[in-house]
C-alpha cells in the first residue's frame, strides 16, 4: 500500500535498430532497481520504458532486410520485451512510438505547439546523398563523403517545420539557476549552460525525404522528425493530451511531472534543453529531474569479438543468472561516470561478493542450524555476560540501521554505495561467525542456549539482508527467505529496521546461491560464446570510448554536443602491469616562479620546489594559464622523466595536468612539496 505519494520514473525509449546490448541493460536495471525500491518504501510507482521506432535509420535497415519497417521493429521489440521479461524488469507500461495511442497524441501535441505560435515552416539545409536519399550534417560526413555509402554528397535544401527553440534559451538557463536539481550531475548542467550560451538555434522537427514517421498534421508530405516524436512518449504514455481510450487523464494528473528521466549522457542535451522548451510551449509542468548516467565502455576502447567480450546480456544471464548480472551492473559502476566492462571484472565481482560473502553466509548459517539445532532456532533468552551482550549488539545495531543508510544512498542514485552498505552487514555477519565459533559451542552441551542465540542472530541478520537486497536482486532475496524459513511472503521494508520480527525459524538448506566460478575457465568459455554466431555484431554493441553510435541527427545541437563528447571521453590506454606503474616517481612540487619562454607560444618555464630540490620544468600550457596564476600551485610532478631540451632549455621532469581534450585544468595536491605520490 502506498503512503508516500507517487513516483514516476522513465528510461529512454531505445532504438530497435538492432538488439539491445549491455549498455541499454545497465540503464534499465538502474531504473528497475529504483522503481522496486520506491515501491518497497511506500510509493505508488509508475515505471515507463519503451522503444523509439521511427526514423530514417530504421527505415533503411528494414529495406536492406527486405521487410517493412514495422515488420522489422516488431521482431526487435519482441526480443527486447523478452529480455526484460527474463530479467523481470518491473515496468508498468511499455510504449512504442508506433502505438496508435502515441501517434495520435503526438499529432495533437504538434498542433498545440503550433497554436502556441512556436512552429514555422523554413528551409533545412544539409549535405545530401542522392543514391541514399539522405541528408547529413557536417559532423556526420566521413572524409567529406556519405557515411553510409561513401559516395560524394552535395549541399541541398528542403522545406521543413521548425520549433522555436531559441525563444526558450533564457527560460532554460533560468530553470537551471532556480532549480539546480533539475539536471544532474552538476558537470552536465555546466555543459548545457555553456552550450546554450553559445547560441541556441531553432530545431528542425520534420522531414520530407523519408516517410517512416508520424505525419505532420498540417502537411501530409512531411513526417515529424524524431525528437518531438520520441521525447513526448513520457506524456503520451500517461494519456496526454486526451482523455478516454482506456487510459484516463487521471493517470497524467497523477504522475506528471515525472520525478526522474534516467538518460545516458549523450542524450542529456535533448532532455534538458529541447524537452523543457517543448513542455514550456505546451504550458505543462517540467519534470523534476533529468539524471545523466555514464557509459559502459569496453576493454581497450573498442569492442571486438576477438578480445572475448561477451556483451549480449541474454548470454550472461543464461550463464550467471539475472541477479548476478544486475548486482554486477549496480555495484561495479558509479552513477554518472563511465565504467569499463570486462568479463574478468564481472567474474571477480561475482566470486568475491556473491559467492564468497553472501552465498557463503547463507550456506554456513543454514548448514550450522541444521547440524547443531536440527534446523530450528528460536528467540534467545537473555545472554549472561556483558561481552556477549556487546558482541551481539554490534551485529544487531548495524543490521537495523543499514536500511536508513541504504535509503540515503538511493536518494542520490548511488546504487553502488547502497549495495556496499548492505555488504558491510554481510561481512559483519560472517565475522560474527568467526567471533562466536558456533562449532566450538556445539561441542559443549552447556553452551546450547548460547549456540541457539548465535545462530538465531545470524538468521535474523540474513532476514534483514533479504529485505535490503530485494530491490536489487529479488530472486536471491526470495531464495534466502525460503532457506531460512521466513513465514511472511510479503517483503516489508520497515521490517529491516526491526530486530526479532520472527520468533522461530525452521531452516531448510537449498542450492548454493552463487557457486564459485573458476576465472580462467569462465574467461575461456565467454570467449567461445562470443564467437558463436548469434552474438550481436560490432555495430550493435556498446559504443566504445570516443565513439557514439550514430544517432538520428539533430543539426542544431549535434556539432557542439559531439565536440563536448569527443572532448570528454578520451580512449583508455591498454592495461599496464603494476611494475610499469611502479617505475614512475611522482612527487608533489610547488611552483615558485613561472615565466613565458621566448619565441614560444606554448611553453611556460617553471621553477618547481620539491622539498630540498628546486627544478626547472617546461610545460606546454601557455595556452591555458597565465604565468601569474601558476605561481604558488602545488602540483604533481613526474620526477624521474629523463631531462629534455626544449627551445635550448633543459626541462627536468613533467607536471601533470587534467586534460579534457579541449582545455587543461590543475591537478593540485594539498600536502607539503617533496612528498612522494604513490
Ligand atoms: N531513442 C533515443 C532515446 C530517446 S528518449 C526520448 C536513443 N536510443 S538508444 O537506443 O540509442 O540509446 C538509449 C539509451 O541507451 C541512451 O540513454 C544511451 O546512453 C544508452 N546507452 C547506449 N549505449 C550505452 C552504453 N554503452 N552504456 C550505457 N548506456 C548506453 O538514444
Amino acid at each position: 500500500m502506498s503512503t508516500k505519494g507517487n513516483y514516476y520514473i522513465t528510461t529512454p525509449i531505445y532504438y530497435p535498430s538492432s538488439n539491445l546490448h549491455i549498455g541499454h541493460t545497465y540503464c534499465t536495471v538502474m531504473a528497475d532497481a529504483m522503481a522496486r525500491f520506491k515501491r518497497l518504501v511506500g510509493y505508488d510507482v509508475m515505471f515507463l520504458t519503451g522503444t523509439d521506432e521511427h526514423g530514417q535509420k530504421i527505415q533503411k535497415v528494414a529495406e536492406e532486410q527486405g521487410v517493412s519497417p514495422k515488420e522489422y521493429v516488431d521482431g526487435i521489440v519482441d526480443w527486447v520485451k523478452n529480455l526484460w521479461a527474463t530479467m523481470e524488469i518491473s515496468y508498468d507500461d511499455f510504449i512504442r512510438t508506433t502505438d496508435d495511442r502515441h501517434e495520435r497524441r503526438v499529432q495533437e501535441i504538434f498542433m498545440k505547439i503550433n497554436e502556441a505560435g512556436d512552429i514555422y515552416k523554413g528551409v533545412y539545409e544539409g549535405w545530401y546523398c542522392t543514391p541514399c536519399e539522405s541528408f547529413w550534417t557536417d559532423v556526420q560526413l566521413v572524409d567529406g563523403k556519405c557515411p553510409d555509402c561513401g559516395r560524394p554528397v552535395e549541399k541541398a535544401k528542403e522545406e521543413a517545420y521548425f520549433f522555436k527553440l531559441s525563444k526558450y534559451a533564457d527560460a532554460i538557463l533560468k530553470l537551471y539557476d532556480e532549480h539546480p536539481d533539475f539536471l544532474e550531475p552538476e558537470s552536465r548542467r555546466n555543459e548545457m549552460r555553456a552550450f546554450i550560451n553559445q547560441g541556441l538555434e531553432d530545431l528542425c522537427i520534420s522531414r520530407s525525404t523519408f516517410d517512416w514517421g508520424i505525419k505532420v498534421p498540417l502537411d501530409e508530405k512531411q513526417v515529424i522528425y524524431v525528437w518531438l516524436d520520441a521525447l513526448t512518449n513520457y506524456i503520451t504514455a500517461l494519456g496526454y493530451p486526451e482523455a478516454g481510450d482506456g487510459i484516463d487523464q487521471e493517470k497524467f494528473d497523477k504522475y506528471w511531472p515525472a520525478d526522474v528521466h534516467l538518460v545516458g549522457k549523450e542524450i542529456v542535451r535533448f532532455h534538458s534543453i529541447i524537452w523543457p522548451a517543448m513542455l514550456m510551449s505546451m504550458g505543462l509542468p517540467l519534470p523534476k529531474k533529468v539524471l545523466g548516467h555514464g557509459w559502459l565502455l569496453l576493454d581497450g576502447g573498442k569492442m571486438s569479438k576477438s578480445k572475448g567480450n561477451v556483451v549480449d546480456p541474454q548470454k550472461l544471464i543464461e550463464r550467471y543468472g539475472v541477479d548476478a548480472l544486475k548486482y554486477f551492473l549496480l555495484r561495479e559502476y558509479t552513477f554518472g561516470q563511465d565504467g569499463l566492462y570486462t568479463n574478468e571484472t564481472m567474474i571477480n565481482r561475482i566470486n568475491a561478493d556473491l559467492a564468497n560473502d553472501l552465498g557463503n553466509l547463507l550456506s554456513r548459517v543454514v548448514s550450522m542450524v541444521e547440524k547443531y539445532q536440527g534446523g530450528h532456532v528460536h528467540t534467545p533468552e537473555l545472554p549472561a555476560d556483558e561481552a556477549t551482550i556487546n558482541l551481539d549488539h554490534s551485529l544487531k545495531d548495524l543490521a537495523v540501521f543499514t536500511a536508513k543508510k541504504v535509503e540515503g544512498h538511493m536518494d542520490v542514485f548511488a546504487f553502488n554505495r547502497a549495495l556496499e552498505e548492505i555488504w558491510v552487514l554481510i561481512a559483519r555477519s560472517n565475522k560474527y561467525i568467526d567471533e562466536t565459533l558456533p562449532w566450538a559451542l556445539g561441542k559443549d552441551p552447556e553452551k546450547a542456549e548460547r549456540l541457539n542465540t548465535v545462530l538465531y542472530n545470524l538468521v535474523e541478520s540474513l532476514r534483514i539482508v533479504s529485505i535490503l537486497i530485494y530491490p536489487f536482486m529479488h530472486y536471491s532475496a526470495d531464495e534466502i527467505r525460503k532457506q531460512i524459513g521466513v513465514q511472511d511472503d510479503e517483503v516489508v521494508w520497515t521490517d529491516a529496521e526491526i530486530w526479532g520480527t520472527q520468533t522461530e525459524y525452521n531452516v531448510v538448506k537449498g542450492d548454493s546461491l552463487f557457486p564459485r566460478l573458476d576465472l580462467a575457465k569462465e574467461l575461456e568459455a565467454l570467449e567461445a560464446l562470443n564467437k558463436t554466431p548469434d552474438v550481436a555484431e560490432e555495430s550493435d554493441i556498446a559504443p566504445s570510448l570516443g565513439e557514439v553510435e550514430a544517432q538520428e541527427e539533430i543539426p542544431e545541437l549535434e556539432k557542439a554536443a559531439e565536440e563536448a563528447i569527443a572532448a570528454e571521453v578520451k580512449p583508455l590506454k591498454p592495461w599496464i602491469d603494476y611494475e610499469d606503474f611502479d617505475k614512475l616517481d611522482l612527487r608533489v612540487g610547488k611552483i615558485i616562479s613561472a615565466e613565458p619562454v621566448r619565441k614560444s607560444k606554448k611553453l611556460l618555464h617553471f621553477e618547481v620546489k620539491m622539498g630540498a630540490e628546486t627544478r626547472q620544468i617546461l610545460s606546454g600550457v601557455a595556452g591555458s594559464f597565465t604565468p601569474e596564476e601558476c605561481i604558488g600551485k602545488s602540483v604533481i610532478v613526474v620526477a624521474n622523466l629523463k631531462p629534455r631540451n626544449m627551445m635550448g632549455v633543459e626541462s627536468k621532469g613533467m607536471i601533470l595536468f587534467a586534460d579534457n581534450g579541449a582545455k587543461l585544468g590543475w591537478v593540485e595536491a594539498d600536502v607539503a612539496d617533496g612528498e612522494s605520490v604513490s
